[in-house]
C-alpha cells in the first residue's frame, strides 16, 4: 500500500468525525467497560480511530490492538500515532510490537482477517471495532467468527458501513450508469482470494447480526457529506479525499468497458474533476453504524 493511501486515510478522519452516528456512539460509551478494556479493531489502517476514541474520551487506558492486512500501513501508523500524541502533549513510546500512548498500550497485528479468524485465539476482546471495513469483506461469512473474538456479552461497534447510495451534485446524466457499474464491481470483488464486499452491506447487517444472535442495540446513519465552504475550499485535506474517491471509481471501471464506455467514463471524470477544482462538487455516501453485544 502506498503513502497515498495513508494520506487518504488521514484525510478521511475529519469526514468520519462528522459522519459517525452520535446516538450509536452514546450506546457504545454506555456499553464500553470502564476499566482498562481490551479493544480489538480489525482493518484498522493508520489507527485514526484509536486517536479519535482517546480524543473523545471513550478509551484512555487498557490495550488496543490494531489488526490490518497491510504491513506498510501498520508501520506508518506507529509514526502517525506518535505525531498525533506529540501534538496533544501526550507521552508516547515506540515498542517492538506497537507503542504506548499515555496509559494505553497499542499493539499492531499484521494479519488478513479471514486467516486470523481461522486460528484459535485465547485472549478475547472486551470491545470489537470495525470502521469502513465490513463492506470490504464477506461480512456474512466472517461475522460469526468475528463475534467469537469477543468475551460473551462483549460490545461491538461496526461503523461506516456503505449502503449502496451515492449522490454527486450537480447531477450528471451518466451518474446512474457509473454508480451502478461501480456497485456491481464491489459485489464481485475478490481480495486475498476471498469475496470482498457487498455494496449494500449497511442494510444487510441488520439481518446478518440477528442471524449471528447479536442483534443491534442501536443503529443509525453515518453518511459522508462533503462540500466546500463559503470560500470555495474543502475542509482539511478533504479535496484529496474526494479526488481519491473519484480515482477509486476510475480504477474499478476502466477495466470494464462493457459496463461504462471509456469515452463516457473519461467525460464523467473530467466534469467531476473540474467541479472538484472549482469547489462545486458535493459528495454524499449513505452508510450505517451499529452497536450491540456478542452472544451470551
Ligand atoms: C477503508 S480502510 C479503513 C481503515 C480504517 N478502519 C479507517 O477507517 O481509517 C480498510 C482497511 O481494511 C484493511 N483490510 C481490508 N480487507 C482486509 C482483510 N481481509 N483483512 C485485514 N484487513 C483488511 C485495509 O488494509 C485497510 O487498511
Amino acid at each position: 500500500m502506498t503513502s497515498d493511501y495513508a494520506r487518504y486515510l488521514a484525510a478521511k478522519t475529519t469526514v468520519d468525525d462528522r459522519a459517525l452516528n452520535r446516538h450509536v456512539l452514546a450506546e457504545l460509551r454506555r456499553l464500553m467497560p470502564a476499566d482498562a478494556p481490551r479493544v480489538l479493531e480489525v482493518g484498522a489502517g493508520l489507527g485514526t480511530m484509536v486517536a479519535r476514541l482517546m480524543d473523545w474520551g471513550v478509551v484512555s487506558a487498557g490495550e488496543y490492538t490494531l489488526l490490518d492486512a497491510d504491513r506498510q500501513l501498520l508501520a506508518s501508523s506507529r509514526r502517525w500515532l506518535c505525531d498525533w500524541a506529540a501534538a496533544r502533549g501526550l507521552r508516547s513510546e515506540l515498542l517492538p510490537d506497537g507503542l504506548q500512548v499515555g496509559d494505553l498500550r497499542v499493539r499492531l497485528v499484521h494479519a488478513e482477517l479471514g486467516t486470523y479468524l481461522e486460528a484459535a485465539h485465547e485472549v478475547l476482546a472486551d470491545a470489537l471495532i470495525a470502521n469502513a471495513v465490513l463492506d470490504l469483506v464477506d461480512v456474512r461469512a466472517v461475522l460469526p467468527g468475528l463475534l467469537r473474538l469477543l468475551v460473551p456479552g462483549g460490545v461491538y461497534w461496526f461503523t461506516i458501513n456503505y449502503d449502496g447510495e451515492t449522490i454527486f451534485e450537480p447531477g450528471h446524466p451518466l451518474d446512474d450508469q457509473v454508480m451502478g457499474a461501480y456497485h456491481r464491481d464491489m459485489d464481485e470483488r475478490i481480495r486475498y482470494g476471498r469475496p470482498a464486499g457487498e455494496s449494500r452491506t449497511g442494510r444487510r447487517l441488520f439481518h446478518y447480526l440477528r442471524a449471528a444472535e447479536a442483534p443491534a442495540l442501536a443503529a443509525g446513519p453515518s453518511d459522508w457529506v462533503l462540500s466546500a465552504g463559503p470560500d470555495g475550499n474543502y475542509p482539511g485535506d478533504e479535496a484529496y479525499f474526494l479526488r481519491s474517491i473519484l480515482s477509486t471509481i476510475q480504477n474499478a471501471l476502466q477495466s470494464r468497458p462493457d459496463r461504462v464506455a471509456p469515452a463516457d467514463l473519461a467525460a464523467w471524470l473530467a466534469v467531476r474533476d473540474r467541479q472538484l477544482a472549482a469547489g462545486e462538487l458535493v459528495y454524499i455516501a449513505h452508510q450505517l453504524d451499529f452497536v450491540g453485544r456478542s452472544p451470551g
